[in-house]
């Protein structure tokens, strides 16, 4: 399996959080040959498990769903006015091509128009619009015509725009958060051999509006621990202060320490933290150590289930987060995904019981 081709197959793929459906189909078939049982969820996550030498269960997650936009008007003229599913900065928007689905199950192009500067009063020209007065234009000039196309309130949208490979190893296009997570994730487990926990892949749905995909799916399975594959911010560009880099392209992957969470930080677990960072020592691995300010991952939903389950991140750092042109360096992937298929193998019974609770009398 080619790295490459597989996550510009996830990344090309569309699928705005709730209407994972295409992600989905391809996360299946790809992690079929890989595993002993798969289920579809009554949310729609995927859940590939992998028999192991014992029955501890480690569950490894990552997104579908990319963020997206949501029709809640149709314009009497054929223009769809919209609300953002998920954080967008509404820069990031204007002049986009645009994926619409359709109720009859396909997608038609769009493109999220602007005021030409030409007609815009003059001391206005600079001013970012906000997400409320764009809208798509998907070429319809009624109602009654966009109805015909199978769109209404209530359809959804996604970027339109392909994987392209650009110099010194680096790949650029829509929704690598979290089709890298879901490539890196899918790749180790193809590659692992005999592994000592049973592993559960899980492929989870609407992270961005929530974590809440990995909420259901972590009480399903209560983990006895658990690795969350997903982007984190390479801030490592022109006018920011290297303080605030939070991680560089082509470092390695980054393990976690902290981040934003949810009404409050998550912090990785200690000995799971310092487990794998001691596994990327002993494999020659590049690694970086990443405390992120903002945002966070399906680790922080996991970690907080049931009586507790100690939750790291492994992530995959990338530029220009949550744009169309999401920039990663592929080997700083490759090596996420040799680095999670170690601690999956590496992770024995003897690990597990560290994390465990103890009894002290
Ligand atoms: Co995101
Ligand atoms: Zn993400």
């Amino acid at each position: 399996m080619e790295f490459l081709s597989l996550l510009k197959r996830l990344s090309e793929a569309r699928g705005p959080s709730g209407f994972e459906d295409e992600v989905r189909e391809l996360v299946v078939r790809e992690l079929e040959p890989h595993v002993d049982e798969v289920y579809v969820d009554r949310w729609g996550n995927v859940i590939a498990v992998r028999r192991g030498e014992t029955n501890y269960r480690a569950m490894v997650a990552a997104h579908m769903d990319e963020i997206g936009l949501v029709v809640d008007h149709v314009e009497k003229e054929g223009f769809l006015r919209f609300r953002p599913i998920g954080g967008w900065s509404e820069v990031t928007l204007v002049g986009q091509r645009v994926w619409v689905k359709t109720r009859h199950g396909g997608w038609v192009r769009g493109v999220v128009g602007s005021t030409p500067p030409h007609v815009t009063p003059v001391g206005k020209e600079r001013e970012a619009p906000e997400i409320k007065d764009l809208f798509i234009d998907i070429g319809a000039s009624s109602r009654e015509e966009v109805e015909k196309m199978g769109i209404s309130v209530g359809s959804v949208a996604v970027l339109d725009r392909e994987v392209v490979e650009l110099g010194g190893g680096l790949v650029t296009g829509k929704a690598f958060d979290d089709r890298v997570g879901l490539a890196v994730m899918i790749y180790a487990m193809s590659q692992l051999r005999e592994v000592p926990t049973t592993i559960y892949a899980v492929a989870t749905v609407q992270e961005e509006v929530g974590l809440r995909g990995a909420m259901v799916t972590a009480e399903r399975i209560n983990p006895h621990y658990a690795i969350a594959i997903d982007v984190t911010i390479a801030a490592d560009v022109p006018g920011v202060s290297e303080r605030l880099h939070v991680t560089k392209l082509g470092r390695g992957p980054a393990i976690k320490v902290a981040d934003g969470g949810r009404g409050g930080l998550f912090i990785a677990h200690p000995l799971l933290r310092d487990h794998i960072v001691k596994i990327a020592e002993g494999e020659g691995i590049p690694h970086q150590l990443e405390v992120l300010y903002g945002g966070t991952t399906d680790a922080t939903a996991i970690a907080f289930r049931r009586e507790g389950v100690p939750a790291a991140v492994i992530s995959i750092p990338t530029r220009y987060v949550h744009s169309p042109v999401e920039l990663i360096d592929v080997r700083d992937a490759v090596n996420a995904s040799r680095l999670l298929a170690s601690v999956l193998s590496k992770t024995t019974p003897d690990v597990v019981e560290k994390l465990m609770e103890k009894k002290l009398k």
